[in-house]
């Protein structure tokens, strides 16, 4: 931009022209020539000249070159340097053809007026040189704009692409059932915080994923994450895995160790399958959480750790407390944040994202083409019980393309009988699955499923079914191609 408070009007004739020459009556005649269009400013030296130069927007400078002071060129030079953009015009005799030429050559100036001037021509030559300015000036201008456009642009992607990332999954979690998104929030919240986290929910339902996700999203990402199932091992092995033990402090014990409280100092430790602990090591476990001390065996001293814990269980804890089994105190302590992470069929609409999500990941491990689910294998997946959760799935997808030749998409055929099966066919009926089904489409899919294996089984043939359908006999091919209804089924093999 030129000078301070330069004002840019569309109008190429509003800029500022600034004449400079030592001779008032050139001044004035040339200030006469231009006054009528354009606003004009004059200076009788080259001091002058640069003075207006700072304080207006000057879209075009003409000088003379013969002057007391700084020459035409060394006024059109400085300019150069201090308003780059400022269009450069020379006015000169004759005479003076070596200084001019060479202005010219070193591209100090945009044009020459020879002296005496031709108003007519010098007037055509100043709108030029101002259309020429008004040009460059909407090329930054745009330039400017493209760049911010671009840059808000890029911004948006990003966003957007974050957007979709969080709504899919939660840094490899998938999940975009609202249910699941819920667990999202709390994970995303809790991981800031050191809140002791109770993880329950059936088997293979993510609480571990959703454990180390916890953790490393979290401050603490730098130090350990360590995970113990607490179901494993007998009660005195595992006092020792979590808190150590001094050498000699039971047969077998040759040296001192380290548990996974301190290995886990700043950092988080997973104990899972937390229900099955004994009644001892629960009490030890209420101690780290109440004073953040723990004793190894065998030691008489305690030591402090840092050690944020989440906990999971697949039974019912509240029961285990009811029943005596569990200590209640313990439980409170646990359940500061609990975070029930709900079966699969319970949010079925997690499963195109997660069976994707396995097919991505298994078909690249093992250098297979499969890219995607036929929509019939799609509702099956969608429609099946899944009693062993998302570990279910991610097996059955496992064992697919494991099986898998040289197809391209996974369908329906490929699919563990139980799955192609889906609950409504091992029902005999589809009312049920419909009933249970949140999925309005995927409800009518099994309901229009359902109608054309029915009517084809009470018919026997795909005329007399269609027309019991109300709908054309091609509608009904169609549909058995795409719904992939194979004859077994009609034939009731599957039910
Ligand atoms: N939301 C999810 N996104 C991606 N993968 C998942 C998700 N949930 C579970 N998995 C995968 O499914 C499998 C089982 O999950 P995980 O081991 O976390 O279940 P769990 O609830 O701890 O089961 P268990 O109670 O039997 O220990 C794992 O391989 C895990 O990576
Ligand atoms: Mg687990």
């Amino acid at each position: 931009m030129t000078g301070p408070g330069a004002v840019h009007p569309a109008d190429p004739d509003g800029h500022g022209i600034l004449l400079v020459d030592d001779e008032p009556a050139i001044l004035e005649s040339l200030e006469l020539t231009l006054t009528p269009e354009h606003r004009v400013f004059t200076a009788g030296t080259g001091e002058q000249a640069l003075e207006i130069l700072d304080k207006e927007d000057i879209a075009l400078i003409i000088a003379d070159q013969v002057m007391p002071g700084m020459t035409g060129v060394e006024i059109l030079e400085q300019v150069s340097e201090r308003s780059p953009r400022t269009i450069r015009m020379l006015l000169t005799g004759y005479a003076d053809m070596d200084s001019l030429v060479r202005a010219i050559n070193e591209g100090r100036i945009y044009r020459y007026l020879p002296k005496p001037w031709d108003p007519d021509e010098l007037r055509m030559n100043v709108r030029r040189a101002l259309e020429a300015y008004q040009l460059a000036w909407e090329n930054t201008q745009l330039a400017g704009a493209l760049a911010e456009a671009n840059e808000k642009l890029r911004a948006e992607n990003l966003y957007l692409r974050g957007e979709v990332e969080s709504r899919y999954s939660f840094e490899g979690v998938v999940g975009d059932s609202p249910a699941m998104q819920r667990v999202f929030d709390v994970m995303k919240k809790v991981s800031e915080t050191d809140a002791t986290v109770l993880l329950t929910g059936e088997t293979g339902t993510g609480k571990d994923v959703i454990a180390k996700t916890i953790h490393y999203v979290g401050p603490r990402k730098e130090k350990r994450f360590v995970a113990q199932n607490c179901g494993a091992l007998p009660d005195t092995l595992l006092e020792s895995e979590l808190f150590g033990h001094k050498k000699g402090a039971f047969t077998g014990a040759h040296a001192d160790k380290e548990g996974l409280f301190q290995i886990a100092d700043g950092g988080t430790i997973f104990l899972d399958e937390i229900g099955e602990t004994e009644p001892g090591m629960q009490v030890r476990l209420l101690r780290v959480l109440q004073d953040g001390e723990i004793r190894p065996l065998g030691s008489s001293d305690t030591r402090k750790v840092n050690v944020r814990v989440i906990a999971a269980t697949n039974k019912d804890l509240e029961k285990a407390v009811e029943e005596g089994r569990f200590r209640d105190d313990l439980y409170y302590r646990l359940r500061v944040v609990e975070i029930p992470v709900p079966p699969l069929r319970e949010r079925r609409e997690d499963v195109p994202a997660l069976a994707h999500h396995f097919l991505d990941r298994v078909a690249h491990r093992m250098g297979r083409e499969l890219s995607g689910f036929t929509n019939a294998a799609m509702d099956r997946l969608c429609s099946a019980d899944w009693p062993g959760n998302v570990r279910e799935l991610e097996n059955e997808i496992e064992r697919v393309v494991a099986l898998a030749g040289d197809e391209r998409m996974v369908g329906v055929e490929m699919l563990s009988e139980h799955v192609r099966g889906g609950s409504a066919a091992r029902e005999g009926t589809v009312a049920p699955a419909i009933a249970s089904e949140p999925n309005m489409a995927l409800a009518v899919e099994a309901l229009k499923r359902h109608m054309i294996v029915q009517s084809l089984r009470d018919t026997g043939n795909k005329t007399r079914a269609a027309e019991r359908l109300g709908i054309p006999r091609q509608s009904l091919q169609k549909m058995i191609k795409r719904l992939e209804i194979r004859d077994a089924e009609i034939e009731g093999e599957e039910s």
